[in-house]
């Protein structure tokens, strides 16, 4: 009895662990299977998988490209225009994958602009810069004795201007082909299954978990913990804003619960953004600023922007020296084109800004005459001085990142959005799970203030309810004979414009590759302060060199992170991301 009792027990036990095997097996199949069904879009794109990806600096594809900073937004835009969306349903893809995989500039709490040149040729520039609020005024970064209070257009609600991105998407799904709800889905499924964060973003959403904190009413998916590398963030509060967008387009944002959520945030820390200014937002069509260099015709933003315009003035002043001959980074090159950024950048200051509320000289600003009459004093290896080099009189009555699109029929995308500095303003918009960005900054808080990128500026940039803030984001497109040839940007404060024109340069004079000429060295002078940054990796005997003419040069460490597609001659679009952070290439 006890034997068969006990092979009862031993068989009754036995049949409970099969029992129970078996449960688990079928539990977790129901489970992947949910999870497979609640993720539609990784279901379906298997080679995509938000657990474990790889870094592609630089490849060519035969058909479509895309670049950008992180991996999983590149791989997102590229799948896209597999399933049959062009170049711009990859961008929108990309943009909102950004804003959950690269939260300290990829962005739906900022703005940006669009550039784009579809293939029968047509121009688009979408501005969704953001504005000052209506309450906003002058001197509302002065304390009682005029003196600026930087902190407070820097961090927290105070500092944000009305986001713009969401508009700025929806306005660019104009030229797209596949229904936005679909292009949206990827970037809720990283929100909401969450993706595994790389080094670089586990060392950033650490160093600013104290701000996080500070600056927000409510702890977020950020502060959660102490990040590192390999672990997996998710954010469903983000999630569920993108879904609210996704089902209710712009209203889903600008109006109902999120922009309830924002308004409420701005109660935290001085934010005086409000549910009208937010209804009210409206993205811009900007004309682009349109040149020629040596045969490459050249594209890029116009103002609110300065970048299309300082470009088109610092490669028409170096085109007559033949900067071809005289080699990338030597003495002779880098005194010719800081000599024209000192004068291009006394411009910015004094004559750009938004030109709804001001007048900018753009035609006579990017005409041939007038950079020939900036340069009439300049002496070859002779250092200037800002002292004497002012803006030239007119008579015309971290983060932020970049992400370039190529596709098979030749449209091309450039996109640069930022939020300003790294992270924003580091407010967590609580309940909503994004980030604010701190582009009030960026406005001339009092004339000759420096911004938090040391540029001052004067009337042109000052603050006015609705007014865009300066900006020097350069999405930039070549074209050669009407045929689309380059799309590049970059991120990296005042330092852009220099970034691309000195990128430019490398490939057309220097005849480097595109992924040699983003990794190259920069330098960077901005009129004001009279120095010229470099990247530590600069070379030390062209640094000694401007030293013995009398130049100023400080070792600053990477200026940006320059991403970029360009068509070879072959037809196969040659994409790459910049050395200096995880931005990666995919294609097919
Ligand atoms: O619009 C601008 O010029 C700045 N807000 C861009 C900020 C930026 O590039 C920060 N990146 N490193």
């Amino acid at each position: 009895m006890r034997k068969l009792g006990s092979q009862i027990i031993v068989m009754k036990f036995k049949l409970d662990k099969r029992k129970i095997a078996l449960l688990i097996v079928t539990l977790l199949c129901v489970v992947v299977s949910l999870f497979a069904q609640a993720q539609p879009f990784f279901k379906s794109h298997k080679s995509i998988n938000p657990y474990q990806y790889e870094v592609v600096k630089e490849k060519s594809f035969n058909n479509a490209a895309v670049t950008s900073a992180h991996p999983l937004a590149s791989m997102v835009g590229a799948a896209i225009m597999q399933d049959g969306g062009n170049a711009f349903d990859a961008a929108i893809a990309t943009q909102f994958s950004l804003a959950v995989v690269f939260p300290g500039a990829g962005n739906i709490g900022g703005g940006g602009f669009m550039l784009a040149r579809k293939a029968n040729g047509e121009l688009i520039g979408i501005d969704y810069r953001e504005a000052a609020p209506k309450n906003a005024s002058r001197d509302m970064y002065l304390d009682e004795k005029g003196n600026p209070i930087q902190s407070k257009s820097l961090d927290g609600a105070s500092a944000s201007g009305i986001p713009g991105s969401v508009t700025g998407m929806i306005s660019t799904h104009n030229y797209a082909k596949l229904p936005l709800a679909l292009l949206i889905e990827p970037a809720i499924e990283l929100a909401e299954y969450g993706f595994v964060i790389t080094e670089r973003e586990a060392k950033g959403l650490n160093s600013e978990k104290a701000n996080f904190l500070k600056n927000s009413s409510a702890p977020s998916a950020f502060t959660k913990r102490e990040w590192k590398s390999g672990d997996t963030l998710f954010q469903p509060e983000l999630a569920a804003t993108l879904k609210r967008i996704q089902q209710k387009g712009l209203a889903g944002f600008y109006e109902g619960p999120t922009a309830d959520m924002i308004v409420n945030e701005m109660k935290h820390s001085g934010g005086i953004i409000s549910l009208e200014d937010l209804k009210n937002y409206q993205p811009k069509f900007r004309k682009p600023i349109e040149f020629d260099y040596k045969g490459k015709h050249i594209i890029s933003f116009s103002p609110p922007s300065s970048g299309g315009i300082i470009i088109a003035q610092m490669l028409k002043m170096i085109e007559p020296f033949k900067v071809e001959t005289l080699g990338s980074n030597t003495i002779e090159s880098v005194s010719l084109m800081v000599e024209a950024q000192r004068r291009a950048y006394a411009d910015r200051a004094e004559h750009m800004g938004d030109p709804d509320f001001w007048k900018v000289p753009t035609k006579t600003l990017i005409s041939d005459a007038y950079a020939k009459d900036r340069m009439k004093d300049y002496v070859p290896g002779v250092a200037g001085s800002s002292k004497i080099t002012l803006a030239g009189q007119v008579h015309e009555s971290e983060q932020t990142t970049h992400f370039s699109v190529i596709d098979m029929e030749g449209n091309m995308v450039a996109i640069t959005t930022t939020l300003n500095d790294t992270y924003g303003n580091k407010t967590i918009v609580a309940g909503a799970g994004f980030l604010l960005n701190n582009e009030m900054d960026d406005f001339s808080v009092k004339p000759g203030v420096p911004n938090m990128y040391g540029a001052i500026g004067g009337e042109a940039n000052s603050i006015v309810p609705g007014k865009r803030m300066l900006s020097s984001m350069t999405p930039t497109l070549v074209t050669v004979d009407n045929k689309p040839y380059i799309s590049i940007g970059t991120p990296g404060g005042t330092t852009i414009p220099n970034q691309v024109f000195e990128g430019l340069v490398n490939i057309f004079d220097h005849k480097m590759s595109l992924k040699a000429a983003i990794d190259a060295p920069k330098f960077h002078h901005q009129w004001i302060p009279d120095a010229i940054g470099v990247e530590s990796d600069f070379p030390e005997a062209t640094i000694n060199a401007l030293k013995a003419k009398g130049y100023t040069v400080a070792k600053r460490g990477r200026f940006g992170r320059m991403d970029g597609i360009m068509i070879l001659s072959d037809g196969k679009r040659n994409a790459a991301g910049d050395k200096r952070g995880d931005d990666s290439v995919a294609g097919y």
